[in-house]
């Protein structure tokens, strides 16, 4: 479907959210009206979402009000949400558990502390209340720039944004997929659509570009962009930039203390991999409209490898030629470099 049908199509259902609400004749009429991807994925203007998720997203835009405080996380799916929303926590919470026997993170995955606005909250059937959120609060979402809702990129809420390598991303994503999706897409098949930019929040590309845009030009939204290759080469380096960043840094007697250590320790792979909560729990929502969080995805999925560069355990030459290919005709020019 080109372009202008898309979007014709998102402002169908942004009048129809109008008189209707989001989760009710919207959700079966309006979205089943979006091109598909195997009824799994519906390209909402431009970008291939979760079909499920649609009344969360729908209900996200129209009815999230950001307050200048906010802060949020954005990733698409396996570029270190779990990673980057338990460093968040643990960074602008670290005046509250100052005793790290006794943190939070040791007993709750960090997607229970962190949640992604779209999927866990707007998804429900009622407009939440958000206000029993701790100042600043602190959100996630997988959504491209071009779909936040107008309240956060008309306001000055502060958002961070990580990425990883194409090809780590897809590698993650494709064993995500079939483990927890129990799809049994062949790595060649999957790459195929990856390259063609169908996979969850793609194009992998735009999305990436869709907030590094306002960055090189200068747009007035507060944006930190990140990778998860930085973050893993030098991490002191970049918790202090996210620190001041979002105007916690870090004192000198923090410095003196070990506190950037104890973070990065705490939310490191290995001790979050290994903690009970994360080996053996679940990730559940029993009044979810999606059977696979009704039942629970496990949260030992989100740990497989934690590194940078097992994409060459799976591509072949003729993989990484392609997408070398796209990644330098996607970002050529833009300074971007993976
Ligand atoms: P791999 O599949 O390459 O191992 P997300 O959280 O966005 O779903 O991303 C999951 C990816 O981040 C997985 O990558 C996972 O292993 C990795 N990951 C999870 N926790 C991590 C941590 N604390 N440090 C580094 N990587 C982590």
């Amino acid at each position: 479907m080109s372009t202008l049908q898309s979007s014709s199509c998102s402002s169908a259902i942004l009048e129809h959210l109008e008189e209707n609400g989001p989760h009710q004749e919207c959700k079966d009429v309006c979205i089943s009206s979006l091109p598909k991807e195997k009824s799994q994925l519906s390209l909402y203007d431009g970008y291939w979402i979760p079909t499920w998720s649609m009344p969360g997203v729908l209900a996200f835009q129209k009815y999230f009000q950001a307050r200048e405080t906010d802060i949020l996380l954005v990733t698409p799916p396996k570029a270190g949400t779990t990673w980057f929303k338990a460093i968040l926590f643990a960074l602008v919470n670290r005046m509250r558990y100052l005793d790290l026997q006794e943190h939070p993170l040791l007993t709750n995955i960090s997607h229970a502390l962190v949640p992604l606005l779209d999927v866990d909250i707007y998804n429900k059937k009622k407009v939440p209340d958000l206000n029993s959120f701790a100042s600043p609060r602190l959100f996630a979402t997988h959504l491209p720039f071009d779909l936040l809702p107008t309240s956060v990129k008309g306001s000055s809420c502060k958002i961070v944004y990580v990425c990883r390598n194409p090809k780590d991303n897809f590698v993650s994503l494709w064993h995500f997929m079939n483990r927890v999706y129990s799809t049994t897409n062949s790595l060649e098949e999957d790459f195929d659509k990856f390259c063609r930019g169908v996979s969850l929040y793609g194009p992998y590309w735009d999305h990436v570009l869709s907030y590094w845009k306002p960055i090189i030009e200068k747009q007035a939204q507060k944006i930190l962009f990140l990778k998860y290759e930085e973050m893993k080469e030098q991490p002191t380096t970049h918790l202090k930039r996210i620190a001041e960043f979002l105007e916690c840094p870090f004192s000198p007697e923090e410095d003196a203390k070990g506190t950037i250590n104890d973070i990065l320790q705490l939310c490191s792979f290995d001790n979050l991999s290994n903690l009970d909560v994360n080996k053996s729990g679940k990730w559940r929502f029993p009044e979810h409209n999606n059977t696979l969080f009704r039942q629970g995805i496990d949260h030992a999925s989100f740990f497989r490898k934690g590194n940078s560069g097992d994409w060459v355990n799976y591509f072949t030459p003729q993989m990484t030629e392609r997408l070398d290919h796209i990644i330098e005709e996607k970002f050529h020019g833009t300074g971007l470099k993976f």
